[in-house]
């Protein structure tokens, strides 16, 4: 094992990289979590980098969220198949300052608006009779204020692998990074 560079800057500076060559991964991640019955869930959710900080948002009616107040940490996988780098996060949870996702929350798309309201009655992921009747309840004035269901979190990562894949004689390289008091200690793994 030894000291390493910062791996969430290499994150960081690898889906900036993605981004250029218009990856359309470089700005999601695939985020696990743990059902109150014990059962693995997966979803694709946009990844943020908010003030240097890696960060979810997320509506407070879903079912992740009792998954993620329910676990000490969660999963997440970033595939950025532009570069062929693959990481794995093991993240605990935050919550972010609610002044800071009214600020964020604005921002965003008039439809996600809208669908943020429309969770205060109708919870995301719950069952709803048609598609009709779901365009039926979608407000037609974009709401100008974030309902407080809309929250976000601040993903605090303290163990981290980066596969890649692009290695002149075929043999990946992985690396692992576990966070240290001061600093991060990385291993080579077996790929
Ligand atoms: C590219 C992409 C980005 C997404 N981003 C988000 C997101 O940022 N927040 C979110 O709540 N759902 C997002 N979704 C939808 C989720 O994958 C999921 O369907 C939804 O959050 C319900 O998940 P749940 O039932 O596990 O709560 C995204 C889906 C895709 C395909």
């Amino acid at each position: 094992m030894s000291t390493a560079e910062n791996p969430l800057q290499r994150l960081k500076d690898d889906r900036g990289r993605a981004r250029e060559a218009q990856d359309p991964m470089a700005g999601v991640a695939i985020v696990a979590s743990v059902t109150p019955a014990g059962e693995p869930a997966a979803r694709t959710l946009v990844l943020r980098d908010l003030d240097s900080e890696l960060a979810l948002f997320i509506n407070a009616t879903s079912p992740k969220m009792t998954e993620f107040d329910a676990s000490e940490t969660i999963a997440l996988v970033v595939w950025l198949p532009s570069i062929q780098v693959q990481y794995r996060l093991t993240a605990r949870l935050e919550r972010i300052p609610v002044d800071v996702i009214h600020d964020s929350w604005r921002l965003r798309p008039d439809p996600p608006k809208k669908m943020d309201w429309v969770y205060r009655d109708h919870p995301q992921s719950s069952e709803i009779a048609s598609r009709a009747a779901l365009l039926d309840v979608l407000p037609e004035e974009v709401p100008t204020t974030a309902p407080e269901s809309a929250v976000g979190f601040f993903l605090r990562v303290d163990l981290l692998e980066r596969l890649d894949l692009g290695q002149a004689n075929g043999v990946h390289d992985r690396r692992m990074y576990r966070r240290t008091d001061t600093d991060w200690a990385e291993s080579v793994l077996v790929p």
